[in-house]
């Protein structure tokens, strides 16, 4: 992906799009690592979380001009993200209290990820890439944000698989604990999908809203920007409904029976989700076109084509996915509790669906950019094939 003359400063669209990407990896991992059954040892996620750290530095280092400094920024990006997480370390068995052990942990990790990102910059600077400066890398922070977002989709999706949704009774907090502060030990069963669920979608509200900071700073566009506006919107809508299905009203309160779930307002956080997942992945091509446009003006339209290919591929997919999900969640004496291919096919389905929703969309704003493009365009240019 690289930039076209012209274009906009940078403006720290690099240090963005690799501290989130690494914040958003790790907290992907974590999940996959906290999946029942047998969780896996403590020491392979913290593993891989100082892996991304590294990784995320080394990236900066390789991929930007800004050496190991690079790799520092990175690194204290994503460790400030990752506080959203580590807190679970932090937190002790009761509300407001706190683990010293945890918070040692949790600092340790901090400091230790940060060096770790730090050194990685300096590694990935040794063999550093021709041309950094020509990466779009608002546009890869675009494509990062819609790439998350996808993750808690399918994670929201294994929410609803488990059976989980209303296994946390609470809301903001989490049985009573503030939720950044729940301690990980007491995520368990349902707890842990739902949980983990709305810990990641903290991670991609912050993600919304610092892209569409950066894009009202960075972008020309009104329309762009209008965009970005309404991802906002719709993010805070839909945490807001998420939370509402569970409690039915405003309240602080961790009783069950003040509770009064919704299953309308299930489906529209359902339907929310899918709308905000496109919105984002428009924004990301619409970032991407300002790295295309040099060649793609001048020839024909792969990209058309391949939207077309991927749409036919995910659709062919969903299909089976969801005749596969008929057949395993079909037969009353599999229910309750849902098994793990159940799950995965079921959690699969409503992943590739999202997926669906979003090269659809993707797909429309791109014919939208090119009638536009055949309308002002040059002679020269409908003679190379865009006429057609
Ligand atoms: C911020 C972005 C969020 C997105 C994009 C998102 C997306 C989703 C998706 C796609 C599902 C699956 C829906 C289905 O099965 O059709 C889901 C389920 C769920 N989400 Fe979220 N979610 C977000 C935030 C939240 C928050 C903050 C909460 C707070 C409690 C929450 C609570 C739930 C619950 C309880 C379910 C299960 C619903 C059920 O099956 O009963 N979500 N989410």
């Amino acid at each position: 992906m690289s930039l076209p003359p012209n274009s906009p400063p940078r403006r720290a669209a690099d240090i963005l799009a690799l501290g989130f990407g690494a914040a958003a990896a790790i907290a992907a991992t974590l999940f996959l690592f906290g999946l029942p059954p047998g969780r896996a040892p403590s020491w392979a996620p913290l593993g891989c979380l100082l892996g991304w750290m590294a990784a995320g530095g080394w990236a900066a280092g390789r991929w930007t001009d800004r050496g190991w400094k690079g790799g520092l920024l990175v690194g204290c990006l994503a460790a400030a993200l990752n506080l959203v997480l580590l807190g679970s370390l932090a937190g002790g068995a009761k509300p407001n209290d706190l683990s010293r052990q945890g918070l040692a942990l949790a600092g340790a990790l901090t400091i230790a990820g940060v060096a770790l990102a730090a050194a990685g910059g300096a590694r990935g600077s040794r063999r550093r890439a021709m041309r950094p400066a020509s990466i779009d890398w608002t546009g890869v922070f675009a494509l990062v944000a819609a790439a998350a977002t996808f993750c808690l989709l399918a994670i929201g999706g294994a929410v609803t698989s488990a059976n989980a949704g209303l296994a946390v009774v609470d809301w903001p907090n989490t049985f009573g604990h503030n939720m950044f502060l729940y301690p990980f030990a007491q995520m368990t069963g349902g707890v842990f999908y739902e949980h983990a669920h709305r810990l990641f979608g903290s991670l991609v509200g912050l993600t919304t809203l610092t892209l569409a900071y950066h894009l009202r700073r960075v972008e020309r566009r009104a329309w762009v920007k209008r965009l970005s506006l309404a991802a906002i919107v719709l993010v805070i809508a839909q945490g807001t409904l998420g939370g509402l299905r569970v409690t039915g009203r405003f309240t602080l309160s961790a009783s069950p029976r003040d509770m009064a779930p919704s299953l309308v307002l299930a489906a529209a956080h359902g339907i929310v989700g899918q709308v905000f997942f496109a919105t984002l992945a428009v924004i990301a091509l619409l970032a991407l076109t300002v790295a295309v446009r040099a060649w793609a003006l001048y020839g024909d339209q792969p990209i058309v084509q391949r939207f077309g290919k991927a749409l036919i591929a995910l659709t062919a997919a969903q299909l089976l996915l969801g005749i596969g999900a008929l057949i395993v969640t079909g037969n009353p004496a599999l229910n309750n509790p849902p098994t793990r291919v159940e799950m995965v096919v079921a959690t699969a389905h409503q992943s590739v669906g999202a997926a669906l929703l979003a090269v659809a969309a993707a797909h429309a704003a791109w014919g939208r950019r090119l009638l536009a493009a055949q309308a002002f365009q040059p002679a020269p240019l409908k003679a190379a094939g865009l006429d057609s």
